[in-house]
């Protein structure tokens, strides 16, 4: 029969154990929010660069500049909160629409990521309007790219 005293010590294991468990969701909240923090910068940067793309604003290089830069912060701090990381999966009262897959061996989020990085650099290079219109594309199509493997649909 198990003594009280090793009850009592096995119990407080679980205990333990459970509020571990507990932290670590919490955690992947605050990595999901800096996540899709990091996200929502991205879309509205991207607002602006696309106005330009289509005609609706006009090509100013501070403008480009600074959605790039944004871009850049957002991709930077994501990274301080670890928001990318595996424990970042599921979260305790926070939903994500990232797809599991991100983690799973095999992924290609790091080529999807990279891809992303390489246009805004490319981007960042250009100095004038004609340079913009042909380099903006690739900036689109590598966050579409990444959402479509790895993003599940909201709603
Ligand atoms: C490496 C993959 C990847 C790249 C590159 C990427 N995204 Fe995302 N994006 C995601 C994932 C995953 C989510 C879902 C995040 C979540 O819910 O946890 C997301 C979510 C979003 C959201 C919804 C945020 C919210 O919670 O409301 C927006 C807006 C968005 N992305 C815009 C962009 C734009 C614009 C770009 C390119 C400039 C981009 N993303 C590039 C993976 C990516």
């Amino acid at each position: 029969m198990l003594s009280s005293k090793l009850l009592k010590s096995l119990t407080a294991g679980v205990l333990v154990v459970g509020l571990g468990v507990t932290l670590a969701y919490a955690a992947a909240d605050d990595q999901i929010k800096a996540r899709q923090t990091e996200m929502k910068a991205n879309g509205k940067a991207m607002g602006a660069l696309a106005a330009i793309m289509k005609g609706e604003a006009p090509y100013d290089a501070a403008v480009v500049k600074a959605s790039l830069d944004a871009m850049a912060a957002a991709d930077a701090a994501a990274g301080e909160a670890k928001a990318w990381d595996a424990s970042s999966m599921e979260g305790a009262t926070i939903e994500t629409w990232a797809k599991p897959e991100i983690w799973a061996e095999g992924s290609q989020v790091g080529a999807k990521y990279q891809a992303w990085v390489d246009a805004r650099t490319a981007l960042a290079a250009t100095t004038d309007e004609a340079g913009f219109k042909a380099a903006f594309p690739a900036l689109g199509a590598s966050c579409g790219g990444c959402h479509e493997m790895y993003r599940k649909p909201k709603g």
